[in-house]
């Protein structure tokens, strides 16, 4: 299956959820690579810190971009069960508008508290093209990095809005502000891999994990 995760904003935690997948995904044991598009490399990053820490199982990754992704999509798709390409930030990107093309699904990522409808509409249009050479692409939006402070009721908000937009499906999950988050992506480790755990965020990344692999 080839997933990808991308959105207009640097900072909605996309790289955080491709690695999160990642992990998951190795550790019920398939063939994962995850494919770095973002030419700042945190996701190279990530997996370069697990490697050195000697975390199992272990995360393949490279790095592509620009005509070399567009290129190299399809043949690493055979290669390996899964493909988790973390796009990086820019909505006009080519990485962005290729990965659309050959994708099962596409994992949205918007921080509520930055909830932007010029975000919504673009990767609505996005995807919209996208689908007259890939009609069977599912486009999930999922609410990251929101408030974990019950009372705060932007995810909510969110949510509702986004309604209007009939190419994107929101999911239920909502994937809240953690420590263990950025904990664990500074240690190279998914959030299922810390101690102690935090129950809430592992519920939410397998509630994601779950809406991509097990629709
Ligand atoms: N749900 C979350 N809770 C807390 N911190 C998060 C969360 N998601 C991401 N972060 C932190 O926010 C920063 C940006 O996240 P990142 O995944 O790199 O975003 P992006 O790839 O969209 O630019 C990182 O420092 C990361 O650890
Ligand atoms: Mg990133």
């Amino acid at each position: 299956m080839i997933v990808l995760i991308g959105g207009e904003k640097g900072g909605t935690g996309k790289t955080t959820l491709a690695t999160n997948l990642a992990a998951q995904r190795s550790a019920t044991g398939h063939r994962v690579l995850l494919l770095d598009a973002d030419p700042q490399g945190s996701a190279s990053n990530w997996t370069q810190l697990r490697e050195e820490a000697g975390i199992m199982p272990q995360v393949t990754c490279v790095q592509k971009f620009g005509p070399a992704l567009v290129a190299e999509i399809q043949p690493l798709a055979h290669l390996y069960e899964d493909v988790i390409i973390d796009v990086g930030g820019r909505g006009d990107s080519l990485e962005l508008s290729t990965s659309l093309a050959v994708a099962d699904t596409a994992i949205i990522p918007l921080q509520a508290s930055q909830f932007d409808l010029w975000t919504l509409a673009r990767m609505d249009k996005l995807v919209a093209t996208a689908r007259e050479v890939n009609p069977s692409l599912r486009a999930l939006v999922v609410i990251g990095r929101a408030s974990s402070h019950p009372l705060v009721s932007e995810a909510a908000e969110a949510l509702s809005a986004l309604a209007d937009y009939p190419q994107l499906q929101r999911i239920a999950t909502v994937i809240r502000d953690r420590i263990a988050y950025r904990r664990s992506s500074h240690e190279g480790k998914s959030v299922t891999e810390i101690a102690p755990a935090d129950k809430k965020a592992i519920k939410e990344v397998q509630d994601l994990y779950a809406a991509v692999f097990e629709k």
